[in-house]
């Protein structure tokens, strides 16, 4: 038997299906990246209308890839929070028909504990870790116990998201959205000693972050420059950028590390795609600490995560699952959530 996982709580209506191993049969995802582009971030009218046209077509796909019928499916895993609420109602309602008529489980996976679990397609993890989820919308540090069960927030981010930098970094210097992907390729090419960007929050104790002081100066950088930045400039500014984001990511991480004497740290979100960050990191926690990353297709955001913590909430937590005749209580929890990505 098999488990299905939707996610569709930002821009990417994913599709996946895994065995009772963690193993992937198939993962379908449609990006919305086209739709969102020319407005420099994502419109949640847009992008919810846009799982309604996508999701369907990608799940019909991700059978025909996996080669199983409706009938193979055990249970249903759906992002539940947090997100965008638009996005979120489209992929839990169509999880829920589905539960509905299939007459099978619907889990409810949070989408942020979904990224760090997603090591699990690939290794096998030994409690208590330290994770660090960088997404569009957040940048939490947490201490993770107990088979996924727990998740201790010991840290996060006073303002914008890690993700969220580099985006409004990106948008500062016209390079479209998202901005990570945009920053660091010019990165490669840059030297990262050019520009002095501040890394905020220096004291050791505190392990939260911020990055709305970084983005600050980069605007004032901008404007006493005498035209638009391009070239080896440009390049230089990306990669001042990029390293001043990634050495706060780098000595909170560390510091938490050590504090908590944890010797295994999981790295997962959209931003732990970028290279940069994970050959820092890695140098960063020193030999002695074991640093896993999910491959970067599973760094962003992909139904393959929330099918892997789905099989292991089934497995390990029966009382959480939500039969899916019970077609109200989904709903109403991820509508007490914020609405953040
Ligand atoms: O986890 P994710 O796909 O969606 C959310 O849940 O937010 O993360 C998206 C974020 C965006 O801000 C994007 O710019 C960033 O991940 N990102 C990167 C890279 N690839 C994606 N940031 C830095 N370097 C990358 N290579
Ligand atoms: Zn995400």
């Amino acid at each position: 038997m098999y488990l299905l996982g939707i996610e569709t709580s930002c821009d990417e209506s994913s599709v996946a299906i895994v065995d009772a191993g963690k193993n992937l049969l198939a993962e379908v995802t449609a990006s919305q990246e086209e739709v969102h582009q020319k407005f420099g971030g994502i419109v949640p009218e847009l992008a919810s209308r846009k799982h309604l046209e996508s999701l369907l077509p990608a799940m019909k796909v991700c059978f025909e890839k996996a080669d199983v019928s409706f009938a193979d499916i055990s249970a249903i895993a759906v992002t539940s929070r947090p997100g965008l609420i638009g996005s979120l109602m489209v992929g839990v309602m169509a999880a829920k028909t589905l539960g509905y008529a299939l007459e099978v489980p619907v889990i409810p996976v949070n989408h942020l504990q979904a990224h760090l679990a997603a090591i699990e397609l690939t290794t096998d993890v030994e409690f208590p870790l330290l994770g660090l989820i960088v997404s569009g919308g957040h940048t939490n540090l947490y201490i993770i116990d107990d088979n996924w069960k727990s998740f201790t927030l010991i840290g996060r981010t006073r303002d914008d998201a890690a993700g969220e930098a580099f985006d409004k970094g990106a948008r500062l210097l016209d390079l479209g959205y998202p901005g990570g992907p945009a920053i660091s390729r010019l990165a490669e090419k840059g030297n990262a000693k050019a520009v002095d960007f501040p890394r905020a929050l220096p004291q050791k104790t505190v392990l939260d972050f911020s990055f709305s002081g970084l983005k600050t100066s980069l605007l004032y950088h901008l404007k006493k420059l005498p035209h638009k930045p391009e070239g080896k400039q440009l390049a230089d500014i990306c990669a001042s950028y990029q390293e001043a984001l990634v050495d706060a990511l780098v000595r909170k991480t560390k510091q938490a590390a050590e504090q908590h004497k944890i010797k295994t740290v999981v790295v997962a979100g959209g931003v732990a795609a970028n290279a940069r960050l994970r050959e820092k990191m890695q140098t960063g926690l020193g030999k002695n600490r074991r640093l896993l990353v999910p491959p970067i297709q599973h760094c962003t955001d992909n139904a393959a995560m929330v099918a892997c913590l789905g099989t292991i909430k089934q497995q390990t937590e029966k009382a959480a699952v939500i039969e899916g005749r019970d077609i109200f209580k989904i709903a109403a929890k991820s509508v007490s959530e914020p609405a953040m990505c």
